[in-house]
């Protein structure tokens, strides 16, 4: 803090959503600004209560918390006005003006496409959507009469809050592995998802970001088609604890054990200053709801030393449990 980027280092679903609600209580976040779309479902629990959020940002369940949506993104209206409902929040959200659209019909497309359905697709059509504004045909957030109340000039109220000191996150969606850059092509989302990227899409400059925690699940999901390297039949992830299925799509989630070499590459991409590690409980299951490092046995410190070792950064967060504060804070 007080500019911090928070970003996935596989393929999605690493716990972000966890980690940026637990920051926006613990950090008293002014300022948290939502990138990409409506594919991406970040969970957080809070006081026994699960919300799957695709448009609406993680730190809503910070009271006094601004939550903007970036330039960048791409604004599915009738999920963000329900959203909106569902958390109460319609009075501290903003919309950049120049958000892009994603109308029913994307949804269509991405559906009927045979070569999208092959990558296994969400089907909520952001592919389509991100076509057309590049061919400068999309709908942006000034066209959309119920989005009026909410328009405002993202980059400028963000760069005035860090200016002020306040406490801001940006919120990345999915993971580097999924980036049409540096994820495993063809099989990747439609846009980057580097903290880089992150950045761009709210308008803040690379000068102007302090920390950037890159968010490791204890073990690797990923859903749709695509490698994954160490791959567990369903069988055996079940066995392990380790079968999901989509927080967005339902669909299951396909799994496999950590992987060094890969999380390395993430933090590298990524330019990650600090690391948060999630689902620790899934994996060494003596470590659920524990609030103190000393508390975690000597295979878990030993697996985060491990990841500390590779990445060369911190483990500054561990989470243990799935609500928002079942964590493990080790930041001084
Ligand atoms: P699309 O982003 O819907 O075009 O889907 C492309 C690929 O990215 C598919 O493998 C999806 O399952 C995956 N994907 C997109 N968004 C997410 C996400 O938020 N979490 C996990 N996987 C995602
Ligand atoms: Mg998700």
């Amino acid at each position: 803090m007080p500019c911090t980027v928070i970003a996935g280092a596989f393929w999605g679903d690493e716990g972000k959503g966890k980690i940026i609600s637990y920051l926006a209580l613990k950090d008293k976040l002014d300022v948290c600004v939502r990138t990409g779309s409506v594919n991406a479902a970040h969970t957080v629990w809070i006081q026994g209560k699960r919300y799957a959020l695709h448009m609406v940002p993680a730190a809503f369940v910070q009271e006094k918390c601004r939550l903007l949506i970036g330039a960048g993104s791409n604004v599915h209206v009738p999920q963000l006005l329900k959203e909106i409902q569902e958390t109460q929040t319609g009075n501290r959200i903003g919309v950049d003006f120049q958000a892009s659209i994603i109308e029913e019909k994307h949804s269509s497309q991405d559906k009927s496409s045979a070569h999208l359905k092959g990558l296994g697709t969400t089907g909520w059509g952001v592919g389509p959507a991100v076509e057309e504004r590049v061919r400068r045909t999309a709908k942006t957030a000034r066209d959309i009469p119920e989005l009026k109340t909410y328009l405002v000039d993202v980059a400028t109220e963000t760069n005035n809050a860090i200016n002020a000191d306040k406490q801001v996150l940006l919120e990345g969606t999915q993971g580097l592995l999924l980036s049409l850059y540096y994820g495993t092509y063809p099989y990747v989302t439609s846009r980057d998802t580097s903290a880089s990227a992150i950045c761009s899409e709210a308008g803040v400059g690379p000068t102007r970001i302090d920390d950037v925690i890159v968010v490791f699940k204890a073990f690797i999901t990923r859903v749709g088609t695509g490698p994954l390297p160490g791959e567990l039949t369903k069988e055996e992830a079940t066995k392990r604890g380790w079968f999901e299925t989509a927080a967005g799509t339902g669909r299951d989630r396909r799994s496999a054990p950590f992987n060094f070499e890969l999380a390395k590459k993430a933090a590298m991409i990524h330019g990650a200053t600090e690391a948060a590690v999630t689902k620790l409980d899934s994996v060494f299951p003596e470590s659920k709801g524990a609030k103190a490092y000393e508390e975690l046995s000597r295979e878990a410190k030993q697996f985060i030393q491990k990841i500390e070792d590779e990445t060369t950064i911190p483990v500054a967060l561990v989470g243990t449990g799935p609500d928002a504060l079942d964590i493990i804070d080790r930041r001084t």
